[in-house]
Parts: C-alpha cells; sequence; structure tokens
C-alpha cells in the first residue's frame, strides 16, 4: 500500500506543496501519493487522526493550524518547541506523532547553501515578531551570528520574543528609530506587504554588502527587496527558496532521502516567472 503525505490547510488551493513533494519523490526514487488537503477551521485534530489511522504517514501544516499542530503533537523536535508551531507532523513507528518545525532550517539552508550567505559572526536584523519569526529564531542563532536584532510594530512583541530566544545567544529587541546600521543580512518576516505597507526602516540599515531577504514572495521582487535595491544593497532574496528548504527538510525527516532542492527551485522560478 502507498504511503500516503498531504499538507493541510485553509485555504490550501494556492499550495505549491504537493507539485515540489512530488519531485522530490521521483528525484529520489520514492513511491508515495502527496495530496492537498483542506480542512475546516474547527476540524484539524479530527482530519489529522484519521489520516494517520489509514495510510498517512506525514503531514505538512500550513496555515491556519501551525499552533493547533504544536499542542496535538505526542512528541517535539527542539527547534518546534522553541517556535510554538508544527509545519511537519510524521507517524512513528510506536505509533505516537512527532512535530517538527522545518521553516527555520529551510531558510537557513537557502541563505547558506542556495546563496553562500554566512551567518556566523554576522550583525543580522528581523523585522516582525509574529508566528514566522519565532518559526526561525533558534536555527538562526545556531549559525552563531554575532546579533541578532528584533524590530517589530508592536515593541513589546520584539522584546517578549527576545526575552524567550536570549538562552539561544546574542539576540535583543530594538525600536525601529534606534536602529544603528548598517546590518550585514536583513530578514523581513512580517506580513506588511500583504497590505502594500513597508515596514518604516532608515535607508541606514543597509550598506553595500547588506544582504536583504522576504520571506514573502512574487512573480516579480516584492516591495520590500525593490525598496531595499533602490537603498543599494548588494543582495536581494525572496521568500521561494525558503519554502522549497523546508519542504526539503520535512522529506528527509520523513524518508531520510535527502532530495536536490535547487533543482526544484530552478524549475519553480521558471513556472513563477512565466504565470
Ligand atoms: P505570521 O504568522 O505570518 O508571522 P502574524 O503572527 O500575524 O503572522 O505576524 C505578522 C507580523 O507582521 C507582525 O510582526 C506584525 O506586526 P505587529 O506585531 O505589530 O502586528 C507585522 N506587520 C503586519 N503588518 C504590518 C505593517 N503594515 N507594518 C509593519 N509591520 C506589520
Amino acid at each position: 500500500m502507498t504511503d500516503l503525505y498531504a499538507v493541510m490547510g485553509n485555504p490550501i488551493h494556492h499550495s505549491k506543496s504537493p507539485q515540489i513533494h512530488e519531485q522530490f519523490a521521483q528525484q529520489c526514487k520514492q513511491n508515495l501519493v502527496y495530496s492537498a488537503m483542506l480542512v475546516p477551521v474547527d476540524g484539524f485534530e479530527n482530519a489529522v487522526q484519521k489520516f494517520f489511522k489509514g495510510n498517512g504517514r506525514g503531514l505538512n501544516i500550513t496555515v491556519p493550524f501551525k499552533e493547533e499542530a504544536y499542542k496535538l503533537a505526542d512528541s517535539l523536535t527542539e527547534r518546534a518547541q522553541t517556535a510554538q508551531a508544527v509545519n511537519t507532523l510524521m507517524l512513528q513507528d510506536d505509533g505516537t506523532i512527532l512535530g517538527d518545525n522545518t521553516d527555520g532550517a529551510g531558510l537557513v539552508g537557502d541563505l547558506t547553501l542556495n546563496n553562500q550567505v554566512e551567518l556566523k559572526d554576522k550583525r543580522v536584523l528581523v523585522i516582525g515578531a509574529g508566528g514566522a519569526v519565532r518559526g526561525i529564531l533558534q536555527p538562526f542563532l545556531g549559525q552563531c551570528p554575532e546579533s541578532i536584532t528584533i524590530v517589530n510594530r508592536t515593541f513589546e512583541k520584539a522584546q517578549n520574543l527576545a526575552d524567550n530566544f536570549r538562552e539561544f545567544g546574542p539576540i535583543s529587541a530594538a525600536q525601529f528609530s534606534d536602529l544603528n546600521g548598517p546590518f550585514d543580512v536583513i530578514i523581513n518576516g512580517t506580513s506588511a506587504s500583504l497590505n502594500g505597507e513597508l515596514p518604516p526602516l532608515s535607508a541606514s540599515v543597509i550598506g553595500p554588502n547588506t544582504v536583504v531577504y522576504d520571506m514573502m514572495y512574487a512573480k516579480q521582487l516584492t516591495d520590500f527587496l525593490q525598496w531595499a535595491k533602490s537603498q543599494g544593497a548588494n543582495k536581494v532574496l525572496d521568500g521561494l527558496g525558503m519554502l522549497v528548504g523546508q519542504a526539503a527538510v520535512s522529506f528527509e525527516l520523513w524518508r531520510n532521502h535527502r532530495p536536490n532542492s535547487g533543482l526544484v527551485l530552478e524549475g519553480m522560478r521558471k513556472q513563477l516567472q512565466e504565470a
């Protein structure tokens, strides 16, 4: 019987995960079926239990269920524990469900492996303090940056995150008006661009060597990356590589095979640009 995998979310029609995992399975010669499942907002736990009672072996979890998945898992990886959010579930041999969060590893892999951007000893600025940022902080601190500074529209949330993650490395919160640039690496983890807005950053955070990453992606450069480019950033990168990267880490956890995510990313980029 074929092993089943799926991504659960609401909405889910836009998900690129089935396409990505199908390509990984082909590359690694794995016999599996991966589908997208629309789950009612009040029906997540039921859907997960039903899936794993059948031939389900693993799930990706997306908006709005990542916190519920965190609560539902029988055990958690350390990075899922600190993120307090789960994007990957796996049925283990003893019938229990393991929760992991591969978002941060996906982003770190995209920066360091796909784009040769080292984080060690670098000054990193992270913008935003929501779920997306919470998921990446521990893997980022694991790369031994010189410092991570968090800024957020609501300052208290940045301060809370910095307090929660201080045990993992040098992290602090700042007000937008107090930033002392330029930074080596800037990560935009806000959803500001969904409203066509930009975070209130001074141009001085960007210097000629600054790498700027937006966790969002679009056919064209996002507004944030356009702004960064116009301020003279060295390199601007969007979140498509993070999407493929987190999928690759989930796939490896489930199947013990490491797919070639660079190859899949190339195809996805081409498709996005031709769409
Ligand atoms: P996600 O799970 O995608 O991180 P979230 O938890 O709602 O979503 O967090 C969204 C982040 O984007 C928050 O940091 C939010 O700032 P607040 O904490 O002040 O709400 C930030 N954000 C959203 N719209 C923004 C805007 N127009 N300008 C600046 N920051 C914005």
